[in-house]
């Protein structure tokens, strides 16, 4: 008979065995027999000999770093996405703003260079000051924004208020000192001296080379102080104004007050015009009030500057580069 007897093969607990690791450098046949998983159809071994030799071994667990313990799964992938702490959407960003600025950097650049080029061709006269015919009626609205934006209304009006008595305004212009002066004479307090004084305009001229300025202010003063009638306006050049005289016969009287802003890049002789008008100061109490601008302290402005400085004349009547400390200076 072909027929196997029946044998009884008793139930058995399959031991856990620990998983060979890929990096285990001992090859499989050099397990020491013991550790060796013996074969199921061994019968004389048995499986009860299986449970003494073969130790089901706990499973051997990496070991965990402080922040693994605590990060859930997900953190690893979001980790990732972010290798350098700065979240894809702000990289993004920087580098279009960057793109951005570069571009615009070098448009500038490259306009700047093309406008130096065509100012250092340009053959442009001392004497620029004709060109205010043509931009009186546009000067405002031209300067308005740059005003503003230097903050030129506030250091008028510190100036302008130190006007008093009989009082020259040369180079008007359209009059953008006008709000800024206290009408009438009145007593008051000197801030720097602080005695008592007169402070106030007693008489006001206005005077300018150009016709065209001239007008303007004679009209926004008209309109601003209908009730003030001591006023007078001359259309002449800063450098030969005269005072009238305070009677027929009388000589020639002083200005107590003369005042001058954004004035000396506009004429051919500033040194000449400045010690003319120290000449027809008051000697003992008068004042010249100027506010100025020209050459920076900073060396790159003033490249810039000079760089440009004849396309600015020809086209605005002003040499924007002028050392005015050293023109106060020579004058004196
Ligand atoms: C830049 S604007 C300044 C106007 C005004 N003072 C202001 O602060 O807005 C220069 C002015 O100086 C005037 N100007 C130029 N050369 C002059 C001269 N030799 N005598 C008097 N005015 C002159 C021009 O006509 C122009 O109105």
């Amino acid at each position: 008979m072909n027929a196997h007897p029946l044998r009884r093969v008793p139930l058995v607990r399959w031991p856990i065995t620990p998983c060979r690791r890929a990096s285990s450098k001992v090859p499989r046949d050099q397990i020491p027999i013991s550790k060796k998983k013996q074969p199921l159809g061994n019968t004389q071994n048995g499986p009860s000999e299986l449970k003494r030799t073969v130790k089901p071994k706990r499973r051997e667990v990496p070991p965990k770093t402080q922040s693994s313990q605590t990060e859930d799964p997900s953190s690893e992938t979001k980790e990732k996405k972010s290798k350098h702490g700065i979240p894809p959407t702000a990289l993004a960003f920087m580098g279009i703003t960057a793109l951005a600025i570069s571009t615009y950097s070098s448009y500038l650049y490259v306009s700047y260079k093309r406008e130096v080029k065509k100012s250092q061709a340009l053959v442009v006269s001392n004497d620029v000051s004709d060109r205010y015919n043509k931009t009186a009626s546009t000067f405002d609205a031209d300067v308005e924004i740059s005003e503003k934006f230097m903050q030129l209304g506030s250091k008028r009006n510190d100036l302008i208020r130190h006007a008093r008595g009989n009082v020259l305004e040369v180079s008007c212009g359209t009059g953008r000192n006008l709000p800024y002066y206290l009408l009438g004479e009145r007593r008051g307090v000197n801030e720097f001296h602080h005695h008592l004084e007169v402070n106030g305009c007693r008489s006001i001229t206005f005077t300018d080379l150009s016709p065209q300025m001239v007008a303007i202010t004679k009209q926004k003063f008209e309109s601003m102080y209908p009730d003030f009638t001591r006023v007078s306006y001359q259309c002449v050049d800063a450098g030969t104004v005269t005072p009238p005289p305070a009677g027929p016969g009388d000589p020639p009287r002083y200005f107590d007050t003369i005042v001058q802003t954004m004035g000396l890049c506009s004429m051919p002789d500033p040194v000449a015009t400045l010690r003319h008008l120290g000449s027809i100061t008051e000697p003992k109490n008068g004042h010249i009030l100027l506010l100025e601008h020209g050459r920076s302290r900073w060396d790159w402005v003033n490249g810039i500057l000079d760089n440009l400085a004849p396309a600015h004349a020809d086209r605005h009547g002003c040499w924007w580069n002028r050392d005015i400390g050293a023109i106060t200076f020579g004058s004196s």
